[in-house]
């Protein structure tokens, strides 16, 4: 089996949709966070995952902890890396690296609603559909080219939070089955 990383900095849920997906046809070998206090931490050590923490604050610049980060997913034989809710811009060290590797999953219909916050955005806008997009990264905050899309629609009686968890929903069955297919 091809191995993954997922890098993560929040709670995880899109972590543990992969990890819970009995027929993902890669290993899931590595966590990478940049919060000593997130959830996924805890999710990553119940499920016996190796985890690379680190501060960025720890070091003098991006190209510093990415040749750190560059190290560790070498030295494990890491092929494949997939974001999944990681709030930091990937630099050209991974990019380079990880050309065509490297997956994201953002909770909107890019280009619409990039950055934070994506599901507040489309809500307080008020606008009639949004989604899920799974997008390879380039250098920019949710931008480069898309692999997949799914139509997620805001009902007149949504809440944000009652969206919110539609999306979600739509997120863990999205990124396993997208990953599969571009691993086949
Ligand atoms: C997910 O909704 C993901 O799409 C989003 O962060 C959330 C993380 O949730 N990512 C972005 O907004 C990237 N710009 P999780 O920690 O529960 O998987």
């Amino acid at each position: 089996k091809m191995k993954a990383a997922v890098f993560a900095s929040g709670t995880g849920s899109n972590f543990q949709a992969l990890l819970d997906t009995d027929d993902l046809t890669c290993e899931i070998s590595l966590l990478v966070c940049d919060q000593p206090g997130a959830a996924v931490i805890e999710k990553a050590s119940k499920a016996g995952i190796p985890i690379f923490l680190f501060n960025p604050k720890d070091y003098d610049s991006k190209e510093a902890y990415e040749k750190e980060i560059l190290r560790v997913l070498e030295n494990r034989g890491v092929s494949w890396i997939f974001l999944a809710g990681y709030m930091r811009i990937v630099g050209s060290t991974l990019l380079h690296a990880y050309e065509g590797k490297i997956v994201n999953i953002h909770p909107s219909l890019l280009p619409s609603f990039p950055g934070k916050d994506a599901i507040g955005q489309a809500f307080q806008a008020g606008v009639e559909t949004t989604g899920v997009t799974v997008h390879y990264i380039d250098e920019g905050i949710d931008t480069g080219p898309i692999i997949a899309q799914e139509v997620v629609e805001i009902l007149p009686t949504d809440t944000q939070d009652s969206l919110t968890k539609r999306i979600q929903q739509v997120e863990h069955q999205l990124y396993p089955k997208v990953i599969n297919e571009l691993l086949s």
